[in-house]
């Protein structure tokens, strides 16, 4: 998508499609919508419209109209950003992945968006809603479909009358499409097929895009994963004929201090059948999205790497499929992690934990000083919050003010859950230190207590993005699919970090 600054008029711009947004001023007793710009021309044709109570501002609804008198454009497509009073860069984002996606389909390929005028946030921030928000939007999941109607949109021009300082736009413009792109790059990993994203071609696209950004790249095999000891990572992928994957990603700035040093830690199960405590087979096919925490920090090292915050950065995704086979772990067998902790398997199934239990420790190992893991962990993440947030769990306060400034930027939701010692008991094993599930009672919380186990001291966050990877239906701004959760909040969250310039 080639992206480009305007200081043009809105009216005076030749384009296939000018996009407007309306907001509702929120009246009684009368038509409440106004357009978010003051050229009369617009106002002109849209008054009937509202007149009508065929326009309402109200959040992402469309209205479009063809060659209204007085203007360039060939359309105008008018997008809703609902209440005027509580519109922010979040609701422009998805007003701007609305358009996109309304337009996509009919053929058209270059847009243009006016900025909002009268709003109450800056221009650069606007201009980095529109940006992520078109991006985010025109990414569809039909890769191998042999028909691809939904071909991309081309081009974006982004109407800036009102800011002075066009310089400033430009980098946050670029920026935003970084952001943008790698979200995107997650989500294209997320929705390969397993057949076509085992956990070596994984290793692979992450060298790729590391050699191409200018990223350190360090990828272990199975002989290597048995030589450091990682036991619990190596039990899940023993039952597999696919080789496991250990990816590390390393970025570290020339002038950077060597602390803080952040460890980025994703679960890749590329997928998980279960192994022997095997699943149902009626939604099986989904479990190829058991990668995504893995995907979603790969995406973030990408980000990372282009806007070149100064703080060190490792990335560590343990690859592996979980398959059921005569070589396949049994529910049972004792493991020996490379902390040096046993574990009891009671549940193959409970894979997510061990293999993040040997990242985690390998990133302490490397000198990490501050640690995040994100996984689709637990289906009772799912059970507790559903698909609109995704779980945090932290053993640090100051992490999660840090992390939820973040999340704000980021505009993505995801919502507390506790770590209680209490809960800790619901792991205890007869045979060995910890067993890998803690029974029927807050799945999410004992398996977020399994990981703590191995973080020991350091500050942590986890993430348990299983409701929220994958987007169930269409939505106006973002297709059904991976959705690349995690991805924004997580690049606010290190560049947080940065030590200043
Ligand atoms: N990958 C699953 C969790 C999951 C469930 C992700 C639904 C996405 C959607 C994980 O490996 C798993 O199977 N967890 C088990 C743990 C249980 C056996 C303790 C679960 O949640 O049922
Ligand atoms: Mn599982
Ligand atoms: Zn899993």
């Amino acid at each position: 998508m080639n992206t480009e600054l305007l200081a043009a008029k809105a009216s005076q711009v030749e384009t296939d499609c000018l996009v407007l947004v309306a907001l509702d001023h929120g009246e009684k007793d009368k038509p409440s919508a106004k357009l978010a710009n003051s050229e009369a021309t617009f106002t002109r044709a849209v008054a009937e419209i509202i007149d009508a109570g065929e326009l309402s501002g109200k959040l992402l609804e469309t209205t479009m109209l063809y060659r209204p008198e007085g203007t360039k454009a060939k359309r105008v497509l008018i997008v809703g950003g609902g209440s005027a009073k509580k519109f922010t860069p979040n609701e422009l984002r998805k007003a701007t992945g609305a358009a996109v996606r309304y337009l996509k389909p009919k053929g058209i390929r270059s847009l243009a968006v006016a900025l909002p005028e009268n709003v109450d946030f800056k221009a650069e921030n606007a201009v980095r809603a529109v940006i992520i928000g078109a991006l985010v939007g025109d990414f569809d999941p039909d890769t191998y479909k042999s028909d691809r109607k939904d071909q991309s949109i081309q081009s974006i021009a982004i109407l800036a009358t009102e800011s002075p300082d066009k310089s400033q736009l430009e980098a946050v413009l670029s920026e935003g499409r970084v952001i943008g792109e790698s979200q995107n790059f997650t989500r294209e990993l997320v929705n390969e097929p397993a057949n076509r994203m085992t956990p070596t071609m994984m290793a692979e696209r992450a060298r790729k895009m590391a050699s191409e950004v200018g990223l350190g790249c360090e990828i272990f095999g199975p002989e290597d994963i048995k030589r450091m000891k990682m036991g619990a990572f190596w039990s899940v992928a023993q039952g597999s004929d696919e080789p496991p994957a250990l990816i590390v990603l390393k970025y570290e700035p020339k002038d950077a201090p060597s602390q803080p040093h952040l460890g980025l830690v994703g679960k890749g199960i590329t997928f998980d059948t279960g192994g022997i405590s095997i699943k149902p087979a009626d939604g099986m096919e989904k479990m190829k999205y058991d990668m995504a925490g893995g995907a979603t920090m790969i995406g973030v090292m990408r980000a990372i790497a282009l806007l070149k915050p100064k703080v060190r950065v490792t990335m560590i995704v343990c690859a592996s499929e979980n398959m059921p086979s005569g070589k396949a772990q049994k529910p049972g067998d004792v493991q020996v992690a490379m902390s040096g902790k046993s574990i009891e398997i009671i549940n193959t199934d409970a894979e997510g934990r061990l293999v993040l239990a040997d990242g985690l420790c390998y990133a302490r190992q490397l000198g990490c000083t501050h640690l995040v893991d994100a996984a689709t962990l637990t289906g009772a993440c799912v059970v507790a919050l559903g698909m609109v947030n995704a779980g945090i769990f932290v053993n640090d306060d100051a992490m999660y003010d840090r992390f939820k400034k973040a999340l704000h930027q980021g505009g993505e939701k995801m919502w507390r859950l506790p770590l209680d010692d209490e809960y800790r008991e619901q792991i205890r094993s007869n045979i060995a230190d910890i067993m890998n599930t803690g029974g029927r009672y807050a799945g999410a919380v004992t398996a977020a207590m399994f990981l703590k186990e191995f973080v020991e001291d350091k500050p942590w966050i986890h993430l348990d993005i299983a409701g929220t990877a994958w987007v169930e239906e269409n939505k106006p701004f973002i297709a059904k699919g991976p959705s690349g959760i995690a991805v924004r909040s997580l690049i606010e969250f290190v560049r947080g970090f940065a030590w200043p310039a």
